[in-house]
């Protein structure tokens, strides 16, 4: 390799001049020794106090800037392009995705996180798709510390979950902003299927003067929700464990300037209950997974049955859930016709 030999006094002005002139290298090191430092260069230039000459060296290794770079530059594009292509950070914790045929990368897997992201403590692995009423999925760590409870920061907010025990998605985190925006202060606002409670936390640190209630089911995500009032010092949560179809016809009939329905799956079963809670004039956020008219004919539909109309506000893809199936939020003004 052909390298320009300049005295170090005035290295740096070499430096800048080949830099400037478009001859310096970027695949081989600089070298230096007691009196002279050395340049990697394209090509020779005519330069004051510069000397030309050749040295056999390696270039330079790049560093992989990605998981995938990483696994690829290891174990070929061909392995790489069965295994993860992408992967949650909760906190500390990576949560990977792997064919159960391809078991034997695991601690490759996590070689890789752990070289691109130093401070990931855990890499977990998913063993099975979420499933059942509290919409968690089993895991196994397959990297670091025993656990998979973790604190993730997000929106300005501290959040305290176990990945394995209790819903949450970092994913929503866009989601719940825009959220958040949209309250006003003042309002009443009622988060239903809440989890951990990361939509109140967020609602809670931008619009401290309303008054928020959580429902939700999982026991353990309710025990994670009240750890995260304190954490976050936020006094205007309730938390309530309990199912919707019970809680809110005892306590918050009427009551809700804004509902806010993070079920996507099953959201069809709930639309009646959060009309329900929804004061005249309130504003429904309703999550669904399928197209935008199905949506809102169900919308249409549980409105008829509740004596109310609907203004449809807005409608969004909020993520892809599946090839061509969305995850999409519809928002809409109930007007309660006898009120
Ligand atoms: C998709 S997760 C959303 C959790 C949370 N809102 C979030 O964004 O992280 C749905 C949650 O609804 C809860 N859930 C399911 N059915 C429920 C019901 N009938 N009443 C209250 N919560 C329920 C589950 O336990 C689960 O935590």
């Amino acid at each position: 390799m052909l390298f320009a030999k300049v005295r170090k006094n005035i290295g740096e002005r070499v430096r800048k001049e080949l830099l400037h002139r478009e001859v310096l290298s970027a695949n081989y090191k600089v070298k230096t020794d007691n009196h002279f430092v050395y340049f990697p260069v394209t090509r020779k230039i005519n330069l004051h106090g510069v000397h030309y000459i050749t040295i056999v060296v390696e270039p330079q290794k790049k560093k992989p800037k990605s998981v995938v770079e990483y696994l690829e530059e290891k174990y070929g594009k061909t392995t790489t392009q069965q295994l993860t292509k992408s992967f949650d950070i909760v906190g500390d914790i990576a949560i990977v995705e792997l064919p159960e045929r391809l078991a034997h990368f695991d601690s490759k897997v996590a070689e890789a996180v752990i070289a691109i992201h130093p401070n990931i403590k855990v890499v977990a692995k998913k063993l099975g798709a979420m499933s059942g009423e509290f919409r968690v999925r089993p895991m196994k760590v397959i990297y670091g510390e025993n656990r998979t409870e973790t604190i993730h920061r997000e929106n300005d907010c501290l959040m305290k979950v176990d990945v394995a025990r209790a819903y949450f998605s970092v994913r929503l985190s866009t989601e719940r902003m825009r959220i958040a925006t949209l309250v006003r202060e003042g309002e009443n606002v009622l988060v239903m299927f809440s989890g951990v409670a990361p939509f109140a936390l967020v609602i809670a640190k931008r619009k401290p003067h309303t008054k928020i209630v959580c429902i939700e089911l999982n026991e353990v995500a309710v025990q994670y929700a009240n750890e995260n009032v304190k954490l976050n010092k936020f006094y205007n949560i309730e938390n309530i464990c309990g199912d919707v179809k019970d809680v809110i016809p005892e306590r918050f009939l009427n009551w809700a300037d804004r509902v806010v329905m993070p079920l996507p799956k099953t959201s069809n079963e709930f639309l009646d209950v959060a009309f329900k809670a929804a004061k005249n004039g309130a504003m429904i956020h309703l999550y669904h997974i399928g197209d935008f008219e199905n949506a809102e004919e169900l919308i249409h539909k549980v409105a008829k049955e509740n004596n109310a109309s609907v203004n449809i506000t807005g409608h969004h893809i909020v993520r892809p859930y599946a090839p061509r199936l969305d995850q999409i939020c519809v928002d809409f003004v109930v007007r309660k016709k006898n009120q």
